[in-house]
């Protein structure tokens, strides 16, 4: 029987890469620490002149082809992002206009980190209330805008990137269950603070560096591993399976010792663990999307699996989907 579910995935990631060796000469920090303490080794970083749309349209362009569709096929596009071409328009409609998606609506999401699976859970509600056939989900960002190239706790984590899904009704790869939530008295753990309409952009913003993304790594952390764990196992109940069944678990990217204590709380293995966080750090919301593409591409999911897509982010937001391939 169909119900919603994934008919097409794609990514897209820029070609130049930043190794630990080549931040060790821009900040005070190492290759052994970084690894150690992230499991980064490399991230991706965007030519100056793409911005997240740009890197939108390679993703969307790959998904659409993926799963034998059209531009024009297209009802709705959803973009997950935190950083947006520009405040507005949104991120959503310079891409449905870069790769003529006419027919389709446009709209962006901001969930951090967790946008792709609250953009996922989204176009389910379209697609299973019958209101559109093809849903187009991108998680895009150009993280290494946002990072002070000054601050080593920061700057070493994240990278850019983009993946894409198209939502529909499917035969296989089904949605099966999900969970979104959010803690939003965790709001100031990870956050811009200017550039907004609470501290407008002013002389003073900018020599501050408040355009640059400030986090309390630690507690983010801490709340990280928990909310991880409650937002998979979660899903996990509703679909009626227990954590045993799950194949493959793919988590937001963004720190591997993090990633491992989920898995711990969960009680699976660390081959069930779909991890590529060495290659390209956080890209936040990119980072699931990504991580889903190449899992498939990867043939890391075979018919019949069982996957869990995890992510947690400022917000704090979180969220799980599980889909039966
Ligand atoms: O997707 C959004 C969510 N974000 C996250 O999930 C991030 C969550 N947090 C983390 O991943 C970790 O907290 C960090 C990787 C950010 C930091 O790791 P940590 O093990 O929590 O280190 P720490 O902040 O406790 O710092 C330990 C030491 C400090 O030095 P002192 O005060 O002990 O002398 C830091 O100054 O490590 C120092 N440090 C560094 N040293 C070398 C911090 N960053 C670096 C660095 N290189 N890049």
């Amino acid at each position: 029987m169909e119900s919603s579910g994934i008919l097409g995935l794609g990514c897209y990631l820029p070609a130049k890469k930043l190794t630990n060796k080549d931040l060790e000469k821009i900040v005070d920090t190492s290759d052994e620490w970084i690894m150690t303490r992230t499991g980064i080794k490399e991230r991706r970083i965007a030519p100056k002149e793409f911005a997240a749309s740009d890197m939108g349209v390679e993703a969307a362009k790959s998904a659409i082809k993926d799963a034998g569709l059209k531009p024009e096929d297209i009802d709705l596009i959803i973009v997950a992002t935190v950083t947006a071409d520009m405040a507005f328009p949104s991120t959503a409609c310079i891409i449905q206009d870069k790769i003529g998606a006419i027919n389709s609506a446009a709209f962006d999401i901001n969930a951090a980190c967790s946008g792709f699976v609250f953009g996922i859970v989204t176009a389910k509600q379209f697609v299973d209330s019958g209101l559109y056939k093809n849903v187009l989900v991108i998680g895009t960002e150009k993280m290494t805008n946002l990072v002070d190239w000054t601050d080593r706790s920061t700057c070493v984590l994240f990278g850019d990137g983009a993946g894409a899904c198209i939502v529909g009704k499917s035969k296989a790869r089904q949605i099966v269950s999900y969970f979104i939530g959010c803690d939003g008295s965790g709001s100031n753990l990870l956050r811009l603070p200017a550039g907004g309409s609470r501290t407008p952009t002013t002389e003073e913003t900018v020599k501050n560096k408040l355009h640059f993304l400030k986090m309390e790594g630690n507690e983010v952390f801490k709340l990280a591993v928990k909310v991880m764990a409650d937002a998979a196992n979660k899903a996990i109940t509703k679909a009626g399976l227990l954590c045993s069944e799950i194949n493959l678990l793919i988590p937001h990217q963004a720190n591997i010792r993090i990633l491992m204590a989920v898995a711990k709380k969960m009680g699976l293995p660390e081959e069930k663990i779909f991890l590529n966080i060495e290659k390209y750090g956080n890209m936040s919301s990119a980072s699931t999307a990504v991580a889903l593409a190449e899992a498939n591409r990867e043939q890391r999911i075979k018919k019949g699996d069982i996957v869990a897509l995890v992510a947690f982010g400022s917000g704090l937001t979180y969220g799980a989907v599980v889909i039966k391939w």
